[in-house]
């Protein structure tokens, strides 16, 4: 019994039993050559140092006591003191065959379900969704999905940019034009957006309308207000439609932009005052944050209250009205400044429940081919619109998705990369479109056994190096799954999944599927079936497609 449920995570529990001999983590690596089996550790030599003992004997004494005859063939002690271990081939048969008979155990449910909020996408209202945005959200669903995947409750909060003085310019020029505000669509409102900027800057009466009309919308102006929701709806239709072409999971009740935290930020101010955290420097409240030389502004001089205030707001409604223990912010590198001093001062007031997890997952940016950021022919920023165009010039608009996606979540995300949409959709290296393609080739395949009327049986047949070398990989989905909800890098996800489609390919170059016979074939049809399910659930939590036919 609980021999199934153990062998989902094998290198686990193989740890634990070298630990139980060595009393310190065995640290199993891959092995680095076939012929050394699956796992290396370098126990012996780290032990041998702290007894003072040669190193082969210690590996020896290792060898004679751990207790893994049921997982392991016999192992070996090779070179100055290495453990070489090989995994019984019915152990891992057996590991493939529960995924086959099991596809919604291979990601495993979490023992400590918490509530996580995710704070993504983000644009601004009559902005066009810029880059950082389209980061943002591509990153964030992914997060949102491997932590649903596994148990957790997510709690997405798009903390849009829909409050702020620009919108007494904005609303000003509405009024000056005389346009009708809900005739507006997103393009027409940045364009709106332009044309009060320049009228801001060049007209001093204009500007002077603009400021009375900032304090006429923060009190709450009938007619200010009507026109300022009108502008947000405008706004929210344009990135619905981004997120439906980008296939995201965010919806309108996942809104929660700036303006809803506005009849918090008194309180939030006051109770840091009270609290003597903040104080005033030349009529502003601030903190200053412990080894930070700049203070964070709660409220500026003028009275008004800016973004730090505002995010301030939002960690304290977070955890202590959604109630949250874990909060995850997907913004770009450059404000990283900016969220270690919000989370430090939220601590500080003590709004931050013991356990409590504040994340800021900066991404770096998209650059042109030139290596500098990316900018159209005529220099202005790219839009979402533009990137996904280019990509959809090139390739069918499921595959152009899948590369843009991939191309984001496969590199470590601080770092900065190229837009190459060449690069990028083509159906060979390390790209989306490489995955959906060994997805649609192993389904392919399938279809054409179930044609045959050919069910398959599980993995009975497990000898070539290639076939143990995709059931190993197999057997290590739900780990990377984990690996990726706590530490939030998607890029050993992708990894994953590429060598996994690489094993495969070399598995069809080495072991007929459909040309062999009798057990070996059900066998390898089987490997084929786990395969199919590892990778398209792994493509589902990348946000990607995976297409049955390419
Ligand atoms: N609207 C901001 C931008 O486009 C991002 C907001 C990120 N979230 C936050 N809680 N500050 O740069």
């Amino acid at each position: 019994g609980g021999k199934m449920d153990d062998v989902l995570s094998l290198p686990v529990l193989l740890t634990e039993r070298f630990q139980a001999v060595t009393g310190v983590d065995p640290e199993l690596r891959p092995a680095t050559k076939p012929q050394f089996g699956h796992f290396q550790s370098n126990v012996a030599l780290r032990l041998a140092k702290a007894e003072g003992k040669p190193p082969r004997e210690i590996a020896q004494r290792i060898v004679a006591e751990a207790d893994v005859a049921d997982l392991c063939e016999p192992l070996e002690v090779a070179g100055p003191g290495f453990i070489n271990i090989r995994l019984r081939s019915d152990v891992l048969a057996g590991v493939v065959t529960g995924i086959l008979r099991d596809p919604d155990g291979v990601i495993e449910q979490t023992t400590d379900p918490q509530r996580v909020v995710i704070d993504y996408s983000a644009p601004n209202v009559a902005k066009p969704m810029h880059v950082g945005n389209l980061r943002s959200t591509i990153i964030g669903d992914c997060f949102a999905r491997v932590l649903r995947a596994q148990g957790h409750t997510v709690i997405a909060q798009n903390h849009i940019g829909d409050w702020g003085t620009q919108f007494g310019m904005l609303v000003e020029q509405i009024l000056f034009e005389g346009i009708d505000a809900d005739t507006l669509d997103l393009a027409s409102s940045v364009a709106l957006y332009r044309r009060a900027q320049e009228h801001f800057r060049s007209d001093e009466a204009f500007a002077d309308a603009a400021r009375r009309r900032v304090v006429a919308l923060q009190s709450g102006d009938g007619q200010t207000r009507a026109i300022w929701r009108s502008l947000i709806e405008v706004s929210k239709t344009g990135f619905n439609a981004a997120y439906r072409r980008l296939g995201v999971l965010l919806t309108d009740d996942d809104l929660a932009g700036e303006s809803i935290y506005n009849d918090l930020l008194a309180g939030v101010a006051d109770d840091l005052a009270a609290a003597g955290i903040a104080v005033v420097d030349q009529g502003a409240l601030v903190v200053f944050v412990p080894g930070d030389d700049a203070p964070l502004i709660v409220r500026k001089s003028d009275g008004g209250y800016g973004y730090a205030a505002t995010d301030l707001a939002a960690v304290r409604y977070r955890f202590g009205t959604l109630d949250a223990n874990r909060c995850i912010y997907v913004v770009g590198s450059p404000q990283a400044h900016h969220f270690s001093q919000v989370f430090a001062v939220s601590r500080m007031a003590g709004w931050v429940p013991e356990g409590g997890v504040l994340e800021h997952v900066g991404f770096g940016s998209v650059l042109g081919p030139d290596g500098k950021m990316f900018k159209t022919r005529d220099g202005k920023t790219v839009t979402l619109d533009t990137l996904l165009d280019l990509a959809e010039d090139v390739a069918a608009p499921e595959i152009a998705m899948a590369a843009v996606k991939y191309a984001d979540l496969s590199t470590s995300l601080h770092k900065d990369y190229v837009f190459d949409a060449d690069r990028m959709t083509a159906t060979t290296g390390n790209t989306g479109p490489y995955l959906q393609y060994a997805h649609a080739r192993v389904s392919g395949i399938l279809r054409k056994a179930e044609a045959e009327g050919r069910a398959s049986d599980g993995v009975t047949v497990l000898d070539d190096p290639a076939e143990q070398t995709l059931a190993l990989l197999l057997s290590r989905f739900g780990e990377v799954v984990a690996e990726v909800a706590t530490g939030l890098q998607p890029h050993k996800l992708c990894t994953y999944l590429f060598d996994t489609a690489t094993a495969l390919s070399t598995f069809y170059e080495r072991c007929p599927v459909l040309k062999s016979e009798g057990e070996v074939r059900t066998s390898r049809l089987a490997i084929c079936a786990a395969t199919r399910t590892v990778l398209a659930k792994g493509l589902d939590l990348l946000g990607i497609v995976a297409p049955d036919r390419m």
